[in-house]
């Protein structure tokens, strides 16, 4: 399937139960290489990432087994330091393995990461805080070849609160001696599922969810299980989803404080938003309404992820919202296809501008990216035609049964080939 087909203007109603974290899994799989044993991974979605990882995983030696939303991941026979260039293009996550692959075997071998195209996203803080731990990095061929004859705890300052530069490093730490304090750490929920995994491996983690992570390197580590925590960003898509086409939707298995600032914006913008320890309800009339600014910010602020779900959300809404991108340096390329559809949204800078339109109408679209994927098709509920979605790889990175679950809620939508 290679397209998605909506057919807009039905409103959303009903339960389901939100997928398993996609940067949570990611970072959890290259940490598993730590253990050289078998660990269980429950709640595993089915994305193409995932098959990436896998992929990469298979390739250093080790062996992986999917049964429904399980994975098993056994990493004894681990026998190779390198990955391939094509596997590191495929996500930005493969640069994870990088820490577990040193504290594993003191050496390793990978090109830069691929990923989402939201402007430039170099790495130079991982590879800092990687030499702060004793690894010599040679970067002059334009390949990555790191070398560490005993890494070293050490003190971190990360410049940005990055989230794949504190796990890379919460990794490596686990296969350094002595204690490596990393400041100004990422305060991600998947951060502290790494943490709660790692600890279950056996490691001595602490800290995370705070700026503060402390790990004591060079404990024994073995296999484990392993539930990864709701996906709060696939989470949020629904909700934006719901808010928009209108109707009630309840999201099951989730962590609503981790969805507080989405649920806080979905609620000034008109709906009615109950959540409760492991469900969150919105009811909306689809008739929304404009919201203050919304500055994305590192966890716990507005999440850079939901920033074009809101904005698909907010298309159609009474008056006027300011957006401002602060992570990533071009992360409004789904903007012009919204445009196509009729949307109202100016761009200056960082700055985008959306001034809610009475109508949208359907149009032929392409995905750029996961996350701005998602927001066209979040475009598409509301408008009284029909939007074709293409490049729908991007969508399939990051969410399992995307279709499915938008169809099981009422909406007129299909995956088809063109
Ligand atoms: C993670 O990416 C997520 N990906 C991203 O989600 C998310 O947008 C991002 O965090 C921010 O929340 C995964 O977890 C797999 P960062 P990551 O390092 O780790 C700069 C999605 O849609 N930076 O926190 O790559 C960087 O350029 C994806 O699911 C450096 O300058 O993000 C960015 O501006 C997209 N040097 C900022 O920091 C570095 O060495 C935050 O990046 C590292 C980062």
């Amino acid at each position: 399937m290679n397209q998605i087909q909506v057919e807009g203007g039905r409103p959303l109603n009903g339960d389901l139960v939100v997928q398993g974290a996609k940067n949570s899994v990611l970072p959890i799989l290259a940490a598993t290489i730590l253990s050289g044993g078998v660990c269980q991974i429950q709640h595993c979605p089915a994305l193409r990432d995932v098959d990436s990882a896998i992929r990469i995983l298979q390739y250093l030696g080790c062996r992986a087994h999917r049964e429904g939303d399980e994975l098993t991941v056994d990493t004894a026979g681990l026998s190779r330091c390198d990955i391939p260039e094509d596997m590191m293009r495929e996500m930005r996550s493969s640069v994870i393995f990088l820490g577990a692959i040193l504290a594993r075997l003191g050496r390793a071998e990978m090109s830069y990461p691929g990923g989402c195209e939201l402007g430039p996203r170099p790495i130079d803080f991982h590879l800092a805080a990687l030499r702060t731990l004793g690894t010599d990095i040679d970067e002059s061929t334009g390949v990555l070849r790191c070398s560490a004859a005993e890494l070293r705890g050490g003190e971190i300052l990360l410049s940005l609160p990055s989230v794949g530069a504190t796990e890379n490093t919460m990794l490596a730490a686990c296969g350094a001696e002595g204690t490596t304090v990393i400041h100004n750490a990422a305060r991600e929920p998947e951060i502290v599922d790494l943490q709660n995994f790692l600890q279950k491996m056996g490691a001595s983690v602490h800290g995370a969810g705070s700026s503060t992570v402390v790990i004591q390197g060079k404990r024994p580590l073995h296999g484990c299980c392993h539930r990864v925590i709701a996906d709060r960003i696939a989470a949020a898509t629904y909700l934006c989803a719901g808010a928009a086409a209108g109707g009630e939707i309840c999201l099951r298995q989730v962590d609503y404080r981790h969805l507080s600032t989405v649920t806080t914006a979905l609620s000034q913008a008109g709906c009615r938003v109950r959540s409760t320890s492991e469900e969150i309800t919105l009811q909306s009339d689809g008739h929304l309404r404009g919201i203050t600014p919304v500055r994305t910010s590192p966890y716990p602020g507005f999440p850079t992820d939901a920033q074009a779900l809101l904005m698909a959300a907010l298309l159609k809404s009474q008056g006027t919202t300011v957006f401002v991108e602060n992570i990533f340096e071009s992360r409004y390329r789904h903007v012009a296809e919204l445009q196509r559809m009729g949307a109202d949204i100016r761009i200056e800078g960082r700055v985008a501008v959306v001034c809610g339109v009475s109508s949208l109408h359907g149009a032929m679209v392409q995905a750029s990216d996961l996350r701005g994927g998602a927001a066209l098709v979040v475009a598409g509920l509301q408008t009284g035609g029909t939007t074709l979605v293409g490049h729908i790889q991007h969508i399939q990175r990051g969410y399992s049964d995307f279709v499915e679950n938008l169809a099981r809620l009422g909406a007129h939508i299909t995956a088809t080939n063109t």
